[in-house]
């Protein structure tokens, strides 16, 4: 049935960028301006709304053909994102110093009122549909697009920006590869994905990594200095270790950066502490590079780049089918939508009877176990 209600659409992204959100914002108002809506992009996640004084434009950018021109393969959004300022725990601060955490859900589906602001396509992660589902509960029209690098959204088969951060992560290995052979050191990479292990064990197999250490595993460092121990014996003099971002020792903690108020903890630093540790226990120069936010900028794949470009088009059909509070998830071969609630349910991680997990114990990588 076709949705007769709609004029102007709002499109927003929240969250850390991935390669292919703008693919998202050029399809999904490409597919609106064909269904004669119009289109507005919100700056900021939802800054642009709550605090429209900070821009010049009143944080409400109006997007046309021209403005979503030439802008598929370019890295970032073009609305600018924030991982700050969750309109459900919005963070404010008090004269004496403390911050308290108020929820301005409703004052917020308020100010889409005001803007003549239908429908809102909102692009993120579990983070930004938690949001979405707390404003379509509150009343606002809303299609959810999954994004993120790190590929641990339950509810949809693939996310965009996770292809292109594994070839980027696989080029830098194959990188690694020869200085480390070189100096015959050993390489300890860390890559993103917060509590789940797909970036560290996609790019660790496809760059030919000796051990790959994942939260699904926690590892015992005696191990990884046994294979390298062991390829030094066999006259391999150099080593890569790939660490992801939350990985953990047995009977440890993930490495955590900080937390600050309204924001999820920073994970880092674990591959640090697995080059202080491994160096005395191989004997070898040992040295780190943390691959961080390179895997979240640059030109997405062409894969990310057509995810995007379906993921947008398929959110402007559901709200023209009168579809509201789903999410758009890859279901292949097509795409498909998913009711927000169980969209944030659960988080996918690494199971440990995957076939991707066991290619990589018969090529004989290490996961520290
Ligand atoms: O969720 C995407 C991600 O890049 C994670 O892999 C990482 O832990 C986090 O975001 C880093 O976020 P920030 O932008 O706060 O550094």
């Amino acid at each position: 049935m076709a949705n007769t209600l709609i004029n102007r659409i709002g499109l927003s992204t929240g969250g850390g960028d991935a390669p292919g959100l703008n693919a998202v914002i050029r399809a999904a108002t490409l597919a609106a301006l064909n269904r004669g809506w119009q289109v507005v992009g919100i700056r900021d996640g939802f800054n642009g709304l709550l605090l429209p004084d900070d821009y010049p434009d009143n944080g409400l950018m109006k997007l046309s053909r021209r403005t979503v021109r030439g802008i598929t393969h370019l890295g970032g959004t073009i609305l600018g994102t924030t991982n700050r300022g969750n309109p459900c725990k919005y963070p404010i601060s008090q004269p004496d110093g403390t911050v308290i955490e108020v929820d301005r859900t409703g004052e917020l589906v308020e100010l889409f009122r005001q803007a003549q602001i239908d429908a809102l396509i909102t692009i993120g992660g579990d983070g930004s549909m938690a949001i979405a589902k707390a404003l379509w509960e509150k009343g606002l029209n809303v299609v959810g697009v999954p994004k993120t690098i790190d590929n641990d959204l339950d509810s949809t088969e693939a996310t965009f920006g996770f292809d292109t951060a594994v070839a980027f992560a696989t080029e830098c290995l194959d990188r690694l590869h020869t200085t480390a052979a070189s100096h015959n050191r050993v390489i300890v990479v860390e890559v993103m994905g917060r509590y789940a292990g797909w970036i560290a064990l996609h790019a660790g197999i496809a760059g030919s990594a000796d051990a790959i250490l994942i939260p699904e595993i926690p590892y015992d460092l005696d191990r990884v200095a046994q294979k390298i121990n062991e390829r030094e014996g066999s006259g391999r003099k150099f080593s890569l270790v790939v660490a992801a971002e939350g990985a953990k020792p047995l009977h440890g903690e993930v490495s955590v950066i900080g937390k600050e108020v309204g924001r999820a903890e920073r994970l880092g630093g674990i591959g640090d502490k697995i080059a202080e540790e491994l160096q005395p226990m191989t004997g070898k120069e040992t040295r780190v590079v943390v691959l961080g936010h390179l895997l979240r900028g640059g030109t997405p794949t062409a894969q990310d780049r057509l995810l995007g470009l379906r993921f947008g088009a398929a959110a402007v059909r559901a709200l023209a089918e009168g579809q509201n509070g789903v999410m758009v998830a890859l279901d292949p071969p097509s795409v498909n939508y998913v009711p927000l609630e169980r969209a944030t349910r659960r988080m996918k991680t690494v199971p440990l009877d995957s076939d991707t997990l066991q290619t990589g114990r018969d090529l004989g990588i290490c996961f520290g176990d």
